[in-house]
């Protein structure tokens, strides 16, 4: 198809073979489907009671098995054409397992009442279970299955107190559980999730055989869940993030809701398995590591190797299935930096990767590698060289494993016998009211600021003569006339409407960006995600749901993240969209963010590794990909206003690695920036951020996006390099400005040249 034919002409033209559509389709649902059973994991499996056998008879309860959370909700929603809940997914096993209807039934019409009273789907409490109903179902079986769901969207956050039971079980949900543990002797938990919630309640319970975190697992997550059950498929999940004890054993539940104004990342670099491996005493307050995951069949690891030349650590090594099943496992590799002057995590994953499926008894030879300058630490308070990545002199330790616990260190270490500065870098978007942050030992280092040093950065865009004809975009694209000279020809007019949004034109309900006829630029619109492309239910048009974000992660396997990227980036461009605003990437720092369903992990490289597969998925297509929300939005309460507060050093091993790896992996042609401030200044108008980092020391190529009606002004945000304002931008008051001369003219066209850029990237 010619260049732009989609974005001008919107043509009805399915992509599939023979003409079929791709929305929606068959191979994509069953991608989803196969993509949801790969994410669950395992956590529990006593006596093998899973898989079930064939004949076995179950009864389920709770009512999670209806009101089944396929995703969260906000912009991370999709309109799909039906969704297989947990009891239709295990109807469709009747050959081989028998299940009691009647229960289900009757959660079923208590769930239809519930939605027809108005209560929203997945916030339904959960039911009494009939004494006449669970007489019968004892009858009919001693087998049960317990699902119990959890649902959270965009905008709010979700509590773990007496008026929201999130965390913890609520008193109806235990006394579900404790009727079911009195009444059977085989009990299979299923969790149905966005974020970890307590797993103390079957851990610890002899009656509680297995349980599966199944995640909310997209459109035919029931299927999946069943495909796992009946052994169809052979769970090989590992946890994106640590299960604990209770959730004040999460460092962040000390003050994440302190306060509407700020976040105070007081915790520092110890997120997640980074605080329960390393703060003396916090090992015990851990359920289920950091990257476990059973599976049916068992794994060896042998011939564990190591070696390095210059710049990387090479880990090869023999993974053998040992047991009875096919089956695929993941091999984590950690490490552990020397002792030094800058704080160090115990363990740090540096590289992962997933078997094929192995048959019993076959064998797959294993590489890893990963860059020796990625073990290096930053030094935000100059104890060693200030704003420079240091690799601190000692040994660095190995550790092979499946999890972040069982990883064994290996007889190789890399030593280094003088401290080395890998990269001198800056000091930016340092905190003014960070108080303190945590160390190793878990004491805190009290912080104290004396100056509130600003960067200026130079706009050097050298302004070009105007061509002597008049040029449309495509002569650009053809190489007749350069950029440069292609915006000398803009009117201040038409490069201020360029860097504003334009409204929504077909399927679109989030907006689009060009749109100048006299310059035949074309107009291109962009579309939510991760789980699935949103389009407005109105417009009848159903789109695929996939797992979450967090299911996918839980999968470690950049392979499916690749071809999922691809598969609704297909769904884009059938429907003459352009940008898919996914994937997002902030870090689990809570269980409560309203959005962590959307986010990978409380892993940086996890999280970066998933985005950068996702990115280069989605861009195969030449459909945009936007990595979100750069950066810090960890909380969703009164996200345009809050304030992240955080070290450089958190900032920067932390909250914005996983972008960094996406960025140097993937090369994605837009990044969103968040709506919160970081360290006191909003993200869009953050120039240290977006061109001190992103651009200058990254080398990030594309444009920068705001995020959606922010509360931020436009030409600061053209003056920090955020090149768009979305949905709608300020023209008239940038026109303002530029005529009052507090905004130049180059500021502006380095933007547009962004801007057109991207345009011209596209198909
Ligand atoms: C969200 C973004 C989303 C945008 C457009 C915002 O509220 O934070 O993630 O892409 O809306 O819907």
């Amino acid at each position: 198809m010619s260049k732009w034919i989609r974005p001008k002409y919107m043509p009805c033209l399915p992509l599939g073979n023979n003409h079929s559509r791709i929305t929606e389709c068959k191979e994509h649902i069953q991608l989803s489907r196969m993509a949801s059973c790969e994410g669950a994991v395992l956590l529990k499996n006593d006596n093998v009671l899973l898989p079930f056998k064939k004949g076995a008879k179950i009864a389920i309860l709770g009512k999670s098995q209806i009101d089944y959370v396929k995703g969260g909700g906000g912009s991370g929603e999709v309109s799909v054409s039906g969704v297989r809940n947990i009891y239709q997914g295990l109807r469709t096993k009747t050959e081989y397992l028998e299940i009691f209807d009647p229960l289900s039934l009757y959660y079923q019409e208590y769930v239809e009442t519930e939605y027809k009273n108005g209560t929203v789907p997945g916030m339904l409490k959960e039911a009494v279970v009939p004494s006449d109903l669970l007489a019968c179902a004892k009858k009919f079986t001693d087998t049960a299955v317990i699902v119990i769901g959890r649902y959270s969207g965009e905008g709010w956050d979700r509590k773990n107190d007496t008026t929201d039971d999130y965390f913890n079980l609520s008193q109806a949900e235990l006394n579900m559980v404790e009727t079911v543990t009195a009444n059977f002797d085989h009990i299979v938990v299923l969790l149905n999730v966005g974020a970890i919630i307590d797993t103390t309640w079957f851990a610890d319970d002899k009656h509680i055989s297995s349980a599966v975190v199944i995640w909310q697992g997209g459109m035919e997550g029931g299927l999946a869940a069943a495909d796992i059950l009946t052994g169809e498929v052979n769970p090989s999940g590992k946890l994106p993030d640590t299960c604990v004890k209770a959730f004040d054993d999460y460092p962040s539940s000390e003050n994440f809701h302190e306060s509407d104004a700020y976040v105070k990342y007081t915790e520092d670099i110890f997120v997640g398995y980074r605080y329960f491996e390393t703060i003396p005493g916090k090992k015990k307050c851990v359920v289920y590591p950091f990257g476990y995951g059973l599976s049916y069949t068992t794994f060896e690891f042998a011939d564990i190797n190591a070696c390095h030349n210059q710049k990387n650590i090479l880990i090869t090594l023999t993974v053998t299935n040992t047991g009875s099943r096919a089956g695929k496992e993941v091999v984590q590799i950690y490490y552990s930096a020397p002792e030094g002057k800058l704080p160090k995590p115990a363990r740090i994953l540096c590289g992962f990767a997933k078997t094929d499926m192995l048959s019993p008894g076959k064998s797959q030879e294993i590489c890893i590698s990963f860059s020796i300058s990625d073990m290096a630490s930053f030094d935000d308070r100059g104890v060693i060289a200030a704003s420079s990545y240091i690799l601190e002199k000692g040994a660095y330790k190995i550790y092979v494993g499946t999890n972040v616990r069982n990883a064994k260190e290996i007889a190789y270490t890399f030593e280094l016998s003088e401290t080395v500065i890998t990269q001198r870098l800056h000091s930016y978007c340092a905190p003014k009211r960070l108080d303190r942050r945590m160390k190793a030992d878990g004491s805190y280092e009290i912080l104290e600021y004396k100056s509130d040093k600003k960067t200026e950065f130079v706009c050097d865009y050298m302004l070009a003569e105007k061509p002597e004809a008049e040029y449309k975009l495509i002569d650009m694209a053809e190489g007749k006339v350069d950029l440069d000279a292609f915006i000398a020809q803009m009117t201040e007019e038409e490069l201020c409407r360029l860097v504003s949004g334009q409204p929504s034109r077909g399927v679109a309900n989030t907006g689009g960006m060009g749109s100048l006829d006299r310059l035949g630029i074309p107009v291109v619109m962009t579309a939510d995600g991760p789980a699935g492309v949103r389009i407005r239910k109105e417009c009848e048009v159903n789109t695929t749901a996939f797992p979450i974000a967090t299911a996918l992660a839980a999968s470690w396997n950049l392979k499916l993240m690749e071809s999922i990227g691809r598969a609704g980036a297909l769904e884009v461009k059938e429907n003459n969209l352009s940008i898919w605003l996914t994937p997002a990437l902030n870090i689990h720092r809570s269980p409560l963010c309203g959005r962590n369903f959307e986010y990978y992990s409380e892993d940086p490289l996890l999280s970066g590794k998933m985005a950068a597969a996702a990115v280069k998925g989605i861009q195969s297509q030449n459909i945009v990909a936007v990595p979100k929300h750069f950066a810090c939005n960890n909380k969703e309460t009164n996200r345009k206003e809050s304030d992240s507060v955080l070290s450089e050093c958190a900032l920067r091993e932390i909250y914005l690695k996983g972008f960094e790896i996406c960025v140097k992996e993937s090369e994605p042609q837009m990044i969103m920036t968040s709506y919160n401030l970081i360290n006191g200044v909003r993200a869009s108008e953050n120039v240290e951020l977006l061109t001190g980092i992103l651009r200058d020391e990254w080398g990030f190529q594309g444009m920068i996006t705001s995020d959606w009606n922010n509360k931020a002004d436009h030409e600061q945000e053209v003056k920090a390099g955020n090149d768009i304002k979305m949905p709608v931008g300020n023209p008239e008051k940038l026109l303002t400005a530029l005529t009052a001369g507090t905004l130049k003219r180059k500021e502006l066209c380095v933007c547009a040249k962004r801007i057109l850029k991207m345009l011209l990237w596209l198909e």
